[in-house]
Order: structure tokens, then C-alpha cells, then sequence
């Protein structure tokens, strides 16, 4: 652990406060731009920071965070909102220390579930939040209510977008959708798969220009992650690139975007705390429409 986060750490103490998770979506507009990819190798590079990370994988999808890691987990999601199974005995252990909540095809429900079984979710989940420093859920892409109800719920949402010019226009006509929902949702473009940093700069550049001025609503950019063939070498081996190549371009540019969002943890102090409220306010809408 960093001297820096010791100190934070022993603040804390003193202060008697609760731990709060950080609640960030991964998100975009269209799906293959490495939503699970940032998502898992981002959660690995902030435990390796020190950090306590749980990571919902919110993607039904073949490629998700369990292929991915190679889990196969006996629990999931659905147990819990049987209450055949609390929050965290379904948690399972990925790689580099960080935690996983398997989603399963309740994620697709959550909307229709009756009280019961919503309070449940909601109470796990705020049990995850009291326990962890981050939790990043993988969401799936594509505009249904769940995922934008996950991403508007979210502390910050980081937006996965590729040079491509249809990922550009639909990660507009997702932050379109979110604002909709939550006017005040924060945004952090991660631009993946760039070609160099000025052509991620352009990408950004472009989306923030668009947003600032059709919806008058402000984009931030973290940073971007370079097309790397380890990346794809990665999922093959069912090992995250972070750990089977740490000196490989894409995993450099991914420790670059962890140090970025510890260190930005002032500019979002205060916001933490309401994810669950704002998600189950969500469920709420989603279920009487
Ligand atoms: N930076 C990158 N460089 C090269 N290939 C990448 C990169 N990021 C993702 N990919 C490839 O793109 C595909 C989709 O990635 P994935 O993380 O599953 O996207 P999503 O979750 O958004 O659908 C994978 O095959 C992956 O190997
Ligand atoms: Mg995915």
C-alpha cells in the first residue's frame, strides 16, 4: 500500500467515517470497444494500488468478465434475488485480488422484480459499497433501461469509445439517454483502441465538443488505451493483459488510467454514498412505466 493511502486510511479512522465505494460504470454506446477488457484489467490495476475493488459484471454477453477470467462460479446474482444466497457469499475471488459479483441473466430482470426481491438486491449491494473502495460494473451496451439505469446511478461513468466514427455516435446518443435520466451524470471518456494519444485526443476532443454544445452538458476525458494485440492475446489465454504482459503498451495505458481516478478522488468527494438510492429510484421508474 502507498504512504499516500495509509494516511488516507488513518484519516478515516479518526474521522470514524464508513467507507463508501466510488461507483463507476463502464459503459458505451455500441458494444466490442473493450468495455470488459478496461473493466477487468482497471479493477486489477486498482487493487494493485492497494485498493478494495468489487466488479458486478452487468454484461450478458459470451464475452464477459467470467469467460473472460476463466470463473465458473456455482452462485450468482439470481441467488441473491432468490434469497437463497446473501451478497457476499456469491462474491468469487478474480485475479490480482479483486472481487467479483457474477451477474447473471437476473441482471436482465432487475427492472420487473417485485419488492421483495429488489430490496434484496438493493441491501447487497449497499452491503459491497460499505466494504470496498471501488466498484466497477461492466455493463452491457446498448440503450435498455437497465443499463442506462446502472450508468445514471453510478458515481461517474466511464465511457468506452473507439476512433470509430459509429462508436462516436453512439456513445453520443448514450450520454443523450443517461442525461435524460440524471442531468448531473459525470462523464469520463476513455478512448480505446487509438492509434496514438493526439488521434485519442481528437476522439475526445470531438464528443466533448458535440456534447458541449447540443446538450450543453460537459464531458471529461481520462485517458486512452493504445490497440495492442496483447489485449486480444489476453482474452485468448483467459488471462488479463494487466498480468500476463504488465509491460505491454495497453497495460501501461490502464496503470495510467488507475492513477488518474485515485487521484481525482476530490473532485467526486460527496457524491459517494447515494449509488443504491439513486439505482433503486431507477427500478423504481422502470417498473411503473
Ligand atoms: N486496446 C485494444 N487493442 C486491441 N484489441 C482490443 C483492445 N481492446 C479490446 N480489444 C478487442 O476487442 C474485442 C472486444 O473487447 P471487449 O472488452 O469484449 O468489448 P465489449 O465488452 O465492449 O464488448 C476483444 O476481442 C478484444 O480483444
Ligand atoms: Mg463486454
Amino acid at each position: 500500500m502507498e504512504v499516500a493511502d495509509q494516511a488516507e486510511q488513518l484519516r478515516e479512522y479518526v474521522r470514524g467515517s464508513r467507507r463508501q465505494a466510488r461507483v463507476l460504470a463502464v459503459t458505451s454506446g455500441k458494444g466490442g470497444v473493450g468495455k470488459t477488457g478496461t473493466s477487468v484489467n482497471l479493477s486489477i490495476a486498482l487493487a494493485m494500488r492497494g485498493k478494495d475493488v468489487v466488479l458486478l459484471d452487468a454484461d450478458l454477453g459470451l464475452a464477459n468478465v467470467e469467460v473472460l477470467l476463466g470463473l465458473n462460479s456455482l452462485y450468482n446474482l439470481q441467488h441473491v434475488i432468490h434469497g437463497e444466497r446473501s451478497m457476499p457469499e456469491i462474491l468469487a475471488d478474480g485475479p490480482g485480488g479483486i472481487k467479483v459479483v457474477p451477474g447473471s441473466s437476473g441482471i436482465a430482470k432487475l427492472a420487473d422484480l417485485g419488492p421483495n426481491a429488489r430490496q434484496r438486491v438493493i441491501d447487497g449491494m449497499q452491503e459491497l459499497q460499505d466494504r470496498a473502495d471501488f466498484i466497477l460494473i461492466d455493463t452491457m451496451a446498448g440503450i435498455s433501461q437497465n443499463v442506462a439505469g446502472f450508468a445514471a446511478a453510478a458515481d461517474e461513468i466511464l465511457l468506452v469509445v473507439t476512433p470509430e466514427p459509429s462508436s462516436i455516435v453512439d456513445a453520443y446518443a448514450m450520454v443523450k439517454t443517461i442525461r435524460l435520466m440524471r442531468h448531473d451524470a459525470v462523464f469520463k471518456l476513455i478512448v480505446n483502441m487509438a492509434a496514438s494519444e493526439q488521434q485519442a485526443r481528437a476522439v475526445a476532443g470531438k464528443l466533448m465538443t458535440v456534447s458541449q454544445q447540443y446538450l450543453g452538458h460537459k464531458l471529461h476525458y481520462l485517458g486512452y488505451v493504445p490497440r495492442d494485440p496483447h489485449v486480444s492475446h489476453g482474452v485468448m489465454q483467459a488471462v488479463p493483459f494487466l498480468l500476463k504482459y504488465p509491460a505491454a503498451p495497453a497495460s501501461k495505458a490502464i496503470e495510467t488510467l488507475a492513477a488518474s481516478l485515485i487521484s481525482q478522488r476530490d473532485a467526486v468527494s460527496g457524491r459517494g454514498g447515494g449509488f443504491f438510492r439513486r439505482f433503486a429510484e431507477t427500478l423504481g421508474l422502470a417498473s411503473n412505466a
